[in-house]
């Protein structure tokens, strides 16, 4: 169901309370939290610049991290105001705390075409609990609600639905911002009837996190193209050995079962048909978690479907690059989630790139549509300078795998319908 959008709204001197998602990646750095990666921030100034333009006053409200109901400094939200700032060109208020009496106050005398961020919404426990009396408190800031936050609407918390449930019911409007509306248009709607051939590609570590996506998947897709360690959990149910790969034992019969269905309906259903793989060894030195960590040596490719007992598959291999490029070259509309190897490590990356690359191919020499469902193939794909050259990347991580799951995100569905 279409969903309202900013520009159905008259938002002019009203107070518009926007969910954004700025959970962005950040690291210390002389003692300052530093942005690593603004993307979602910038993909949130269409909707922004819009409001502005049309003389809304904008009350920006977000979480970051988990705090767990803690006020943890390293979690602030106000260097996020600072660098929003920058990028709008223009100031951006800070209240440092998210309700109150005096966060009132400062949305009270924000002027049409002022915004202002409030201090991350997970300070308080009440938020992920969705407490109707901390989204009330919420609300009173507000006459209209938008939710901008697609990476976060698979979370029922108050700032992503029990508030805008209450705005909804005194009669306010709830409606999907610019981003939200891209997001829903490229993951829902251009997939629902895909241009053919529809090329799915698949990577991650894990067959669990996404046995939903592939079974739907399989409803629509002409070819699905395995990466990652997922593909040894498949080798398992194919009876291969696949060494000291990480694989799923208990996920070997949905593995099974997918390859049938795929069988079934006439998809094309590829794995791997060589891998880089490399010899894990225990080091005695400890990574941040504790944890001892394990050296990777002696890469090499593996031209068989066999891992030896004392290796570990870590890559696609060469002829699968080449393979799984030529299927991506002939595809009219892709779908890509998930690595396909260990990309973090430059030795690991060949596998990842080159299937990003070929992606890029198909945008730019077959007009192919490109979807990137986030997470870490957006990563990849920035990590590679190849990030604008695709059609649409989202900006949701969990939000993007539940939504192409088919799930009905809590922070969608409260919105009104056009
Ligand atoms: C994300 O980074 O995927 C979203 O901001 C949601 O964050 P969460 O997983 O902590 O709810």
């Amino acid at each position: 169901m279409a969903k309202l959008t900013v520009k159905d709204l008259n938002v002019r001197g009203k107070r518009v309370l926007m969910r954004v998602d700025y959970n962005v990646p950040m690291e210390e750095a002389q003692g300052q939290m530093v942005i690593n990666d603004a993307t979602r921030i910038q993909e949130t100034l269409p909707t922004l610049e819009y409001l502005i333009a049309q003389g809304a006053r904008v009350i920006l409200m977000a979480h970051l991290g988990r705090p767990k109901g803690q006020r943890e400094p390293s979690m602030s939200l106000r260097p996020v105001a600072a660098k929003l700032a920058e990028m709008l060109g223009r100031p951006v208020a800070f209240t440092d705390d998210c309700i109150g009496e005096k966060v009132e106050k400062t949305a009270e005398i924000l002027q049409p075409g002022d915004v202002l961020l409030l201090e991350n919404v997970r300070y308080y426990n009440e938020e992920e609990a969705n407490d109707a009396a901390f989204a009330e408190k919420l609300a009173k800031l507000a006459d209209v609600y938008v939710n901008d936050a697609f990476g976060a609407a698979h979370r029922a918390h108050a700032s992503t639905e029990g508030v805008a449930r209450i705005i909804a019911k005194r009669g306010g409007q709830c409606a999907a911002g610019l981003l939200m509306e891209r997001e829903l248009k490229f993951l829902g709607d251009e997939l629902e009837n895909p241009a053919k051939p529809f090329v799915v590609i698949l990577g991650g570590a894990k067959v669990s996190d996404k046995i939903k996506v592939i079974d739907r998947l399989l409803e629509k897709a002409d070819t699905i193209l395995i990466g990652g360690a997922m593909t040894y959990t498949f080798r398992l149910a194919l009876g291969r050995k696949v060494g000291k790969s990480l694989v799923e034992p208990d996920c070997v019969e949905v593995a099974r079962a997918a390859l049938e269905k795929a069988k079934a309906r006439g998809v094309q259903f590829l794995l791997p048909v060589d891998n880089i793989v490399a010899t894990p060894v225990k080091t005695d030195k400890l990574n941040k978690k504790g944890k001892a960590i394990i050296e990777l040596n002696n890469p090499r490719v593996n031209s068989s479907l066999d891992i030896p007992d004392d290796e570990e598959g870590v890559d696609i291999g060469p002829e699968t690059i080449k393979q799984y490029a030529e299927v991506i070259h002939g595809a009219k509309t892709v779908l890509w989630n998930g690595p396909m190897g260990i990309f973090e490590d430059p030795r690991f990356a060949p596998g990842t790139f080159g299937v990003a690359r070929a992606v890029v191919e198909a945008t730019q020499q077959n007009g192919a549509k490109t979807i990137i469902g986030g997470g870490d193939s957006v990563k990849a794909l920035n990590k590679a300078k190849l990030g604008d050259k695709v059609t649409f990347m989202s900006t949701g991580g969990g939000a993007s795998l539940e939504f192409l799951e088919g799930a009905v995100l809590p922070g969608v569905a409260v919105l009104n319908d056009n």
